[in-house]
């Protein structure tokens, strides 16, 4: 049988600490409630020491989880420890993951530690935490950068004071294959006990290399792995679960091992991941984005067309992409679409469903043809946008050549507001009548992009919005056949995610 590896998601912890990317409580429990029907071994919640929203995300996440174990960070402190075993206390299966930094710059410039300090730290902070719970992950920041013969020592003293999993991230995106892989079979090599353990990587994006340094730890020992849905994380990203659940499965010839995920499941959770961080995914990004599976050329279309394997080392539907992409028009009744949307993984509650059912009927009369890529934007700009805060109600337009103006109607914790404005533009005109109905004038415009959901003059428009505001960036996400209309909707949604931020930041202050 071959070796398994366990996958650890953090998506809903380093992942959504990529800038511009901020979930909901409730859009965290539908990642949750995706990872877990994506075979994933570990969800790590959140950091809940880091605000009364973290706080909440990882008891909830705790008390939803079936099978999964569920994992908070900590620092190497008794209040972040006490703090994630409390909202842990709900998990069938709990973890705390506790990290310190042990490489010389980080020791010294952000810690003010010396290495002795350092190690006292891991002893104590992984002896209180295995107090609380049994399962302890215990994480060496900047591993990678890290004196070799220190980092064998913090390890050996993790292992000491009880951890069960030790974690060697490469925290900046530094290491390449060969010295990852190395790092990890020396350290299983020399230190003591290493066998009581599992090791673990954490690799970060920024030279492109973490799906690859994974897979050389993999290789040399280690049997854990840490990853986010899509590749979403601090600064250029972590490892892509896809990416790696695909390699040990397609190259399981020089890769003999074996996860527990679900491939069918990949593309519901990367189209899920997108939908609510408002993080499109490259087009060309490996296994979800939207080329992975075409084919341009006419040489390869007419290999395709003799047998796929001339030029698809994997098939579509082995990681969850439905076959046909043109679906249903404006005769299309309730169960018709009831079933599109089952295919493309959506459990909706009734009222979800009625809304995504109205707007789907609107979607129709507008459009001739209704593609899976439209149902997708729908679904998510509709349902996963219904707890927001601020929801757009009315929007209308007057345009031309004597000028631009926006009449906008919001509704603001349940309270109807109309403003009319005028503006350089109607786009201008209707983000002043934002700007007007909800002040937040610290914040700033960095980004408005339009694109097509599908081909076609009456392509839906899906609108992407970044707001900055002292430090904090949040993205947005709209989709309606008027463009207008979706730029409000993604406008008004990032700006609903700038007040959870806020909210955050006030806390954590
Ligand atoms: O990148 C990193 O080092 C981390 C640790 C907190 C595990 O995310
Ligand atoms: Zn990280």
């Amino acid at each position: 049988m071959a070796d398994r590896v366990l996958i650890f998601d953090t998506t809903l912890r380093d992942g959504e600490q990529s800038p511009g990317c901020s979930m909901n409580l409730e859009e965290k429990l539908r990642v949750a409630a995706q990872l877990e029907a994506l075979g994933v071994d570990i969800i790590e919640a959140g950091f809940a020491i880091a605000s009364e929203g973290d706080f909440e995300a990882v008891e909830a996440v705790a008390r939803q989880c079936e099978r999964a174990i569920v994992a908070s960070l900590a620092r190497a402190n008794r209040a972040d420890i006490e703090r994630a075993a409390a909202a842990l206390r709900p998990a069938r299966r709990p973890r705390i993951h506790t990290f310190i930094a042990t490489s010389p710059l980080h020791m010294k410039v952000k810690l003010n530690k010396s290495p002795e300090d350092v190690l006292e730290a891991i002893r104590e902070s992984v002896t209180l935490a295995r107090n609380l719970v049994e399962d302890v992950e215990w994480s060496a920041e900047d591993a990678t950068r890290s004196d070799p013969d220190f980092l064998a020592r913090a390890i050996e003293t993790a292992i000491r004071a009880g951890a069960t999993t030790i974690n060697l991230p490469d925290t900046v995106g530094y290491a390449t294959p060969e010295t990852y892989g190395a790092m990890f079979r020396d350290m299983i090599g020399r230190v003591p006990d290493s066998d009581r353990v599992i090791f673990s990587t954490h690799c970060h994006n920024d030279l492109g290399l973490a799906v690859a340094n994974t897979l050389a730890a993999i290789m040399a020992g280690a049997r854990q792995v840490e990853s986010t849905v899509n590749g979403i994380g601090e600064r250029a990203g972590n490892a892509a679960v896809e990416e790696i659940a695909m390699a040990l499965r397609v190259r399981h010839d020089v890769l003999p091992y074996a996860t527990g995920i679900v491939t069918g499941e990949i593309t519901r959770a990367s189209r899920l991941v997108s939908g609510v961080t408002g993080m499109h995914v490259q087009p060309n990004k490996a296994i979800v984005g939207a080329n992975a599976f075409a084919h341009e050329s006419g040489i390869h279309q007419d290999g395709m067309l003799k047998d796929s394997s001339t030029y698809e080392i994997m098939t579509p539907e082995s990681v969850g992409q439905s076959h046909s992409s043109l679906v249903l028009g404006k005769h299309s009744g309730r169960a018709a679409f009831r079933d599109k949307l089952e295919t493309l993984g959506y459990q909706l509650s009734d009222n979800e469903f009625q809304d995504a059912f109205r707007r789907f009927k609107d979607l129709a009369d507008a459009k001739k043809q209704v593609f899976d890529e439209d149902i997708v934007a729908l679904v998510d700009d509709e349902v996963l946008r219904g707890h927001d805060r601020i929801q757009v109600t009315e929007v209308e337009i007057y345009c031309g050549s004597n000028g631009q103006r926006a009449i906008l109607t919001l509704s603001i914790d349940g309270q109807e507001a109309t403003a009319a404005t005028k503006g350089n533009g109607p786009v201008d005109a209707l983000f002043r009548a934002i700007r007007q109905l909800v002040p937040h004038e610290h914040a700033s415009l960095q980004l408005y992009e339009v694109s097509a959901v599908t081909a076609g003059t009456d392509a839906q428009a899906e609108v992407s919005v970044v707001l900055a505001e002292e430090g904090r960036t949040t993205r947005g996400v709209g989709a309606h056949h008027d463009t207008l209309v979706a730029s409000a909707r993604a406008y008004v949604n990032a700006l609903n995610k700038l007040l959870v931020k806020r909210g955050r930041s006030a806390l954590a202050a």
